[in-house]
């Protein structure tokens, strides 16, 4: 089904995988083996825009393959002229988004297929987000930039059921135009005592139940229950979208292609994490974005019935960041704000890190879910945002000596 979807011939095989992260990881070993094998790449490096998903990093991480970030053209996608000069003799790959998790804005994917067949090179589309949207609003008229099996070059499409393929968590496809590229993704130890064993993905045991009800889901909807709920998604998106646009402190990144979108501050006296604080003050879910700082949504149907009510709140929220310039130093403001901004970036992944530590060790505390939210001046403060704008201050403190 997710082949079909993605306009791929009867070559184009792949493997349920238990989320967009085992589908990330995967090509990452597969085309380092591809490139090992049948170029003799023995320091591997792979092409990756900037807003790549950060499972692209993890993957560099586990697999030992150096993540090359090119970095994005002035539409917010990734600039296939910068990926074009980064490919090197020892690039096992390249990868496009569609869309991106960041802006949610399809990276030129024609352009990268060009580099690719020009160079050898296998491509990567990022899907995972995409997959169960881009097609159907392709089908409902949208214009959609070109990116799947149709692009000449792209040799593998990740595309996860459990996002907008409504599935439960656990479920993922994970495609390649072909069995050859796919045999290099496949584990066989011939010599254990348990047995010879061999498997197609990642990991040993495999979410079976979360597989059959993607199955199910999938089975359920059908192209035409598909089609129904993302034009409810795309026409929320695009309300939601021109709404924010209208609010002269704010302005969303790029044109995003589909339903997923972030926005910025455009108005130095508006602090753009403040406005995230007081919108999960009123009770929104929000993501908050570095480089640039920005605020994120996932559009889904059940957003079509608070459209109005996200757009108040927001402009509320921007007049009182902007009467309130304190809260930019405050509560998940000030937290967010250190985390964008401290320079020594090594820091940053050293306080995670202890963080963590407290969370997993021996004495790890539960959070209180009813002090987790973020507080002004009356309530208590989040203990971990207090002392993160402490942390905070006292650095600015040492940069401005
Ligand atoms: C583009 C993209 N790739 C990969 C992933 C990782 O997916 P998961 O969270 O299912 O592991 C995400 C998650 O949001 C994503 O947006």
């Amino acid at each position: 089904m997710t082949a079909t979807l993605l306009h791929g011939d009867r070559n184009v095989v792949g493997v349920v995988t238990s989320g967009g992260t085992e589908s990330c990881l995967l090509p990452v070993k597969t085309y380092r083996d591809y490139g090992r094998r049948a170029r003799g790449i023995r320091r591997p490096n792979m092409v990756i825009p900037e807003t790549a998903h950060v499972a692209w990093e993890k993957g560099a991480e586990y697999f030992g393959v150096k993540a090359v970030h090119a970095p994005l053209d002035d539409d917010w996608r990734v600039d296939a002229g910068a990926v074009k000069k980064l490919v090197n003799r020892n690039t096992v790959m390249i990868l496009g988004s569609a869309p991106d998790y960041p802006h949610g804005i399809v990276d030129p994917i024609t352009e990268l297929g060009r580099i690719a067949l020009e160079t050898g090179t296998p491509l990567h589309v990022d899907a995972c987000l995409g997959g169960d949207i881009l097609p159907f609003a392709e089908m409902l008229g949208y214009d959609i930039p070109a990116w799947d099996y149709r692009v000449p070059g792209v040799t593998s499409i990740s595309a996860d059921t459990h996002k907008y393929g409504f599935s439960a968590k656990g479920a993922s496809v994970l495609t390649y135009r072909n069995i050859e590229m796919m045999k290099h993704q496949m584990f066989v130890y011939e010599n254990w005592p348990g047995g010879v064993f061999a498997s197609p993905a990642l990991l040993g045991t495999r979410p079976g139940g979360a597989y059959a009800a993607a199955w199910a889901a999938m089975q359920a909807m059908g192209v035409e229950g598909y089609k129904a709920i993302t034009k409810e998604t795309m026409e929320a998106a695009k309300r939601l979208i021109d709404g924010i646009n209208g609010i002269p402190e704010l302005e969303v990144i790029g044109r995003p292609n589909a339903s997923v979108f972030s926005y910025r501050s455009v108005d130095r006296d508006v602090n753009i994490y403040a406005v995230g604080d007081l919108m999960e003050k009123k009770g929104w879910h929000i993501d908050r974005l570095q480089r640039p700082e920005a605020l994120h949504a996932m559009v889904t149907p059940l957003h079509a019935g608070v459209v109005d009510a996200y757009l108040d709140d927001l402009a509320q929220a921007v007049s009182t960041a902007r009467a309130k310039p304190e809260l930019a130093l405050r509560g998940g403001a000030a937290m967010y704000g250190m985390i964008a901004n401290i320079p020594l970036r090594g820091m940053v992944r050293k306080n995670i890190l202890e963080m963590f530590a407290g969370m997993y060790g021996p004495d790890a505390k539960m959070i209180d879910p009813a002090s987790a939210g973020i507080n002004d001046d009356e309530a208590g403060e989040v203990p971990l945002a207090e002392k993160a704008a402490a942390f905070y201050l006292k650095l600015r403190e040492r940069f401005r000596r």
